[in-house]
């Protein structure tokens, strides 16, 4: 990932357009006044979550993605966007220094070590005899060979040398050992196996690199129950979540992300068909898991075990949580505002309990439907926190219900919509079988001035499983890389392809067929490249680039590598991938004008004709492209 897919991996740009627009749902686009020109009556912008794009219907026709716009709002230009964004999502934007790259290098090389301690690992437990009683460990605990081999899980042998000497023998020094977290150093000097008879569990990170281990002791006296690598320059506990490659895809389709406790609280799960569970792993949630999970869903469920130290993690988490999703954009709204915010993408996070003394895989293993049952029932946090508080207590007792009400009543006046908040009102009223009004009161003691915030999805809503793999805004992206990494390597194409598109009636490729700014810097660089004589197509575009953009270069000719850019289908190739890019942006847009018009047309605004009149055109548009690709799609291979 560039760093300026990483900016727009972490900053939504509903978000970044709320600030200065007032945003209206619109199906799954919003809608709102163009801030870019005088308006009428109908709000002729939108904005597109899932492509992460925003466009003008009305007098600016045109469009872009979050680069674009703030480069558009602050009269910047690329560079001066791609700073201040990358500075509001915490994105390192530095060149790569030498030293830099000596240490990801460096990184690197550990990473292989750890790989190839897995194999090691896999290997001592599937063809040792000790391996073998632990593999029947696992099997006892509901384990299949299935998941075993997903989550690559292994077997550390009882001996103090035994991976110390294979990786020597590899070529690995002590010192390598170390930094890796496989070993431990003795006093007196040298190195021994950090990992001794126990069950040990790759730890990887969001992406599937590995990271380090997670070990449990087979010696039922065997302490600690769980050795982790040590803290090393890739194991960072607070920062990862056990899992997560595996889950990342099932969290992205399903929207929704299920935290628990535990390195084996995530393995049944995924047994099961459960795979968008991850773990903590022995430390409360931190912020940096949130702000990484939150990078594939903002629904995220906390499963914790029922015991007090669960039940004290649960409620820390839940400080976590709403600290760090407080911070993002501090914009303000009146009470109309909040409503209209309503559905606005926010983090909704949710907490379930699980039975007394058990373990997501105790019950997993129990009855699969009533983990469906836990995760299905969870509750929102203030709701999980008043009915924590009351189990077990007397309400009868006048005394408990203030101290109850004193804890749970500011929690639910920092909750940003009034209907959530008025709902949580009356169901502590409930509980504590008292006057709502008598709630109220204790609202005046509160200490901390109010915030605002944006609303929030209501909580009765839920999750609607999505049917794709891959996002819109990667699918989008992967097209034009592809288009770039051979315009790049054959900027000569342009005039070929453009050649096709006017015998077809479309237009030339233009920048407004790349929805990624950056996509468009380089394009016109490539375009530029054509007219000059001062040194090679490629080497000009590479001079010219600004520094930021030097790694997004670097990617997109190595994930085009396999290209041959001489190839006899490569025309029609690059043809059909800009046909289809264009084919997506233009439905997308209809999808939008269709609501516009509708809207102008409630609102006798006199604008409701010309936005048929678009439509009519996109639509002959659409028709023409599909012919304009059928044509290129018989004859070649790939599509
Ligand atoms: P638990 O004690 O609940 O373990 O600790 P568990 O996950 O249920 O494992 P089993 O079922 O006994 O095998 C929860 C998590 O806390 C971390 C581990 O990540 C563990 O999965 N932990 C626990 C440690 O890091 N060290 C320990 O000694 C114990
Ligand atoms: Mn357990």
């Amino acid at each position: 990932m560039t760093a300026i897919d990483e900016i727009k991996a972490r900053l939504d740009i509903v978000d970044i357009v709320s600030e200065s627009v007032e945003l209206r749902r619109a199906g799954k686009s919003y809608s709102g006044f163009c801030p870019f020109h005088h308006n009428t009556r109908t709000p002729a912008f939108a904005v597109f979550p899932d492509t992460g794009t925003w466009r003008c219907f009305g007098e600016c026709n045109e469009g872009g993605d979050i680069f674009s716009y703030v480069m558009k709002k602050e009269g910047w230009d690329f560079p001066a966007a791609l700073r201040e964004l990358a500075e509001r999502a915490g994105v390192q934007l530095e060149p790569l220094t030498p030293e830099k790259q000596e240490l990801y290098e460096e990184y690197d090389r550990l990473r292989e070590l750890l790989e190839s301690a897995v194999t090691f690992f896999r290997h001592q437990l599937l063809n040792s005899p000790a391996g073998e009683k632990a593999l029947q460990y696992l099997h006892e605990r509901g384990l299949n060979d299935e998941t075993i081999e997903a989550f690559g899980i292994g077997y550390s042998p009882d001996s103090w040398e035994a991976a110390t000497n294979h990786f020597k023998a590899k070529g690995y020094t002590e010192a390598d050992l170390i930094d890796a977290g496989l070993v431990s150093e003795r006093d007196s000097g040298g190195v021994y196996d950090r990992f001794r008879h126990r069950i040990v569990l790759p730890i990887r990170d969001e992406r599937g690199r590995m990271t380090g281990f997670g070990a449990r002791a087979l010696d039922p006296e065997g302490l600690p129950k769980y050795l982790n690598s040590p803290q090393t320059d890739l194991f960072d506990k607070g920062k990862i979540l056990f899992g997560l490659d595996q889950a990342r895809k099932s969290i992205r389709t399903e929207d929704q992300v299920v935290i628990v406790e535990g390195y084996m609280g995530v393995l049944a799960p995924h047994q099961h068909g459960y795979t968008n569970v991850v773990a903590t792993m022995g430390t409360a949630l931190t912020e940096d898991h949130l702000r990484l999970i939150k990078r594939f869903s903002r629904r995220i469920i906390l499963a914790m075990d029922s015991d007090a130290a669960g039940i004290k993690a649960t409620l820390r988490g839940v400080e976590v949580a709403r600290q760090t999703l407080d911070r993002e954009g501090e914009i303000r709204f009146d009470a109309r505002g909040l409503l209209r915010q309503e559905g606005r993408l926010k983090a909704d996070i949710r907490v379930s309990t699980l039975p007394p003394g058990m373990d997501p895989d105790d019950v997993i293993n129990r009855d699969p439907a009533e983990w469906e049952a836990i995760i299905t029932g969870a509750k929102p946090i203030v709701v999980h926190v008043m009915e924590t508080l009351a189990a077990e207590r007397d309400l009868e007792d006048p005394k408990t219900k203030t101290e109850i009400a004193a804890q749970v009543m500011p929690l639910i006046e920092d909750v940003p919509s009034s209907i959530e908040r008025d709902t949580y009102r009356q169901r502590l009223a409930r509980l504590l079988r008292v006057d709502e009004r008598s709630l109220l009161e204790v609202r005046g003691r509160r200490t901390t001035p109010r915030r605002r915030y944006p609303a929030q999805r209501p909580p009765s809503v839920q999750p609607t499983p999505r049917v794709i793999t891959t996002s819109p805004v990667e699918a989008i992206s992967t097209r034009e890389v592809h288009l770039l990494g051979v315009l790049l390597r054959r900027p000569d194409l342009i005039y070929h392809i453009d050649r096709q598109l006017q015998e077809d009636g479309l237009n030339r490729i233009n920048n407004q067929d790349f929805q990624h700014t950056d996509h468009q810097v380089l394009f016109r660089l490539v375009q530029d490249s054509l007219h000059q004589g001062e040194s090679e197509p490629l080497h000009f575009v590479l001079n010219h680039l600004p520094e930021a953009m030097m790694s997004l270069a670097d990617i997109i000719l190595a994930r085009t590598e396999k290209i041959d850019p001489q190839g006899k289908d490569v025309l029609e190739d690059l043809l059909r991938a800009l046909l289809r890019l264009r084919a997506t942006g233009v439905s997308q847009q209809l999808d939008h004008l269709r609501y516009l018009q509708e809207t102008a047309q409630e609102q006798g605004d006199i604008r409701a004709k010309e936005f048929s009149n678009a439509m009519v055109q996109y639509v002959t548009l659409l028709s023409r492209l599909h012919r304009a690709r059928n044509r290129y799609t018989n004859h070649s291979l790939t599509n």
